[in-house]
């Protein structure tokens, strides 16, 4: 096909600006590859049913994500009840996407059934350790972006929501959630109502190292990077962060604004001691 020969040049170019596309190559999964390029959140959803056998479909994708040692360690909640919907939304009124959305799942980590089925063998386990809890919160991330893949090849639009886990009691008691169960993130899921963009990527030559580990280039190519990424969308400066504490930037890149972000906005304060009140010791 004249279409495959051509590579994903346009479409690395959309995803990373950096002009180095991979040499046009073959492969009949070259036209998947060019929309996971092209792959965006979407936040903004068309006022259209996802149809029930859809939903059914992409579930079935999402729990056909790789588990560690078949643990299979990850629960999905489906929030269809409104005024649950209402509660989780209400907790964090700054992204109204999570009520709007067509569907909203919760994603969660769950080291309780493998206990449970332990139990129902005479052979009791304890998963509440990091090992029990950092491998159903890696089964619930691939099970999550999992969906979220096979939503956007269908047409769909997702964003996850991890905000949730800053409200984790709150969220555990609507869905009923038990001892050793935890969100990892919702997941909002619908038709999308505007195209979006393409969320411009750090290059390879910083997320991927050969044989050893490396980043002693990592001050210039970030700097590259900011300078790429402004060019395309300049954060408007009434948009910067936290400039009661860190003041106005001249120049306000990608680097500065995460800097700010994760020093001024650090998430999760209460995330460990809720876990341990819920059964895990995390040792
Ligand atoms: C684990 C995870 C949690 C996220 N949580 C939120 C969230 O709480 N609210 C939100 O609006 N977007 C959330 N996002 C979406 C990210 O902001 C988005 O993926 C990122 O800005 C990159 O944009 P892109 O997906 O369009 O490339 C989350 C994404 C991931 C992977």
């Amino acid at each position: 096909m004249a279409e495959e020969v051509q590579g994903c040049a346009a479409e690395w170019q959309a995803r990373f600006a950096d002009g180095e596309a991979p040499a046009a190559v073959d492969g009949g999964g070259l036209p998947w590859l060019r929309q996971l390029l092209l792959r965006r959140t979407h936040r903004r959803y068309a006022d259209r049913p996802v149809a029930e056998p859809l939903l059914r479909l992409l579930l079935g994708a999402a729990f056909s994500a790789s588990s560690k040692s078949d643990f299979q360690q990850v629960s999905t909640i489906r929030v269809a009840d409104r005024s649950r919907r209402d509660r989780l939304a209400a907790l964090i009124p700054d992204m109204p996407w999570i009520g709007t959305a067509p569907v909203f799942l919760v994603f969660c980590g769950d080291a309780r059934r493998l206990e449970r089925i332990g139990e129902l063998h005479g052979k009791a386990n304890d998963n509440g350790r990091l090992e029990g809890f950092f491998n159903a919160a890696v089964d619930a991330a691939f099970a999550l972006q999992s969906l979220v893949l096979a939503a956007e090849s269908a047409g769909l639009g997702c964003c996850p929501i991890s905000v949730i886990r800053n409200h984790a009691a709150a969220v555990a008691a609507i869905l009923e959630l038990p001892d050793k169960v935890f969100p990892v993130a919702g997941v909002c899921l619908g038709y999308p109502a505007q195209n979006g963009h393409v969320s411009m990527r750090l290059p390879l030559a910083v997320t991927v190292h050969t044989d050893r580990y490396d980043d002693a280039r990592l001050p210039a190519l970030v700097d590259a990077y900011d300078q790429r990424r402004d060019a395309r969308y300049s954060i408007p400066r009434g948009q910067q962060r936290a400039t009661e504490i860190f003041g106005d930037a001249a120049f306000y890149g990608w680097s500065e604004d995460k800097a700010r972000q994760a020093a001024a906005q650090a998430e999760g304060a209460g995330f460990a001691a809720w876990l341990r009140a819920r059964g895990f010791t995390l040792d």
